[in-house]
């Protein structure tokens, strides 16, 4: 994006404006702060934010800035985008999000990883039991984010297949026992983030943007260099498929 005035997005005096590798954003404080605070949350507790506006809004935008400024404080950082010609290839945006984690499916219950093998169709067998996808997907990020915090980015989720939204959704709404942070972009035509059943609607501020974060307990804290298969038992959720 070239430089705008501030008064090309009717920021009035004194907006504030970010610069992020030659693109400057004009406004948009109260999202800022919004990303801000998950960003800096995520080293206790990880949440889930939802962006929702009309195309052209600057979702991408707020991507590219939360992008930024998790890099800059040492998280990792996983970009995704649905796809419209792939929204109807299931597990296509999940594949996606598991690449840079393949190592950790060798850590997870049987179950899970077989289950997240059938999805990225690494293995042949019988269709992938949901629940073991959904909680082998959680727990490959919380595992990753032992190190540092994991933050996942997903851009234009109305065009993420039904099959990899429902485990994102699955996992955003379980984040708070864990160092990862998600940001899902989503246009406003979509369905409404309340069919998402993410917790604790904000629908103030930016036009049509909804922010969620996801509540719950804190996990207990983990023991110093506790192995991976202590962190395989702890992280099971209520309900996963075992080995
Ligand atoms: N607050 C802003 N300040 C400056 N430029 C912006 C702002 N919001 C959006 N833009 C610009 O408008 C264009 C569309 O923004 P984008 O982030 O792609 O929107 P969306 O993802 O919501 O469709 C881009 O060129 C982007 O850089
Ligand atoms: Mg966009």
């Amino acid at each position: 994006m070239s430089a705008l005035s501030a008064s090309a997005w009717g920021a009035g005096d004194g907006a504030a404006a970010q610069v992020m590798d030659q693109q400057v954003m004009v406004g948009r404080e109260r999202e800022r702060r919004l990303l801000d605070g998950l960003l800096v949350a995520v080293a206790e507790r990880g949440a889930a934010l939802v962006l929702r506006g009309e195309p052209g809004m600057g979702k991408t935008l707020l991507l590219d800035y939360a992008s930024a400024d998790a890099l800059a404080a040492g998280a990792r950082v996983v970009r995704l985008r649905g796809v419209e010609s792939e929204s109807v290839l299931p597990f296509a945006a999940l594949a996606d999000l598991l690449a840079p984690f393949r190592a950790g499916l060798a850590d997870l219950p049987q179950t899970q990883s077989s289950a997240l093998e059938g999805c990225l169709a690494l293995a042949v067998g019988p269709p992938p039991n949901p629940l073991a996808v959904c909680a082998g997907t959680l727990n490959v990020l919380a595992a990753a984010a032992d190190a540092a915090p994991v933050v996942v980015l997903v851009d234009d989720v109305q065009w993420v297949d039904a099959s990899s939204r429902r485990v994102l959704l699955f996992v955003a709404r379980r984040l708070s026992g864990e160092h990862v942070a998600m940001v899902l972009a989503v246009r406003s035509e979509a369905p409404e983030p309340s069919a998402w059943a993410l917790p604790d609607v904000d629908p103030a501020g930016f036009p049509a943007t909804a922010c969620r974060t996801a509540g719950g307990p804190r996990r207990q804290a983990v023991p110093p260099g506790a192995g991976r298969s202590g962190a395989r038992h702890r992280r099971q959720p209520a309900g996963a498929a075992g080995p």
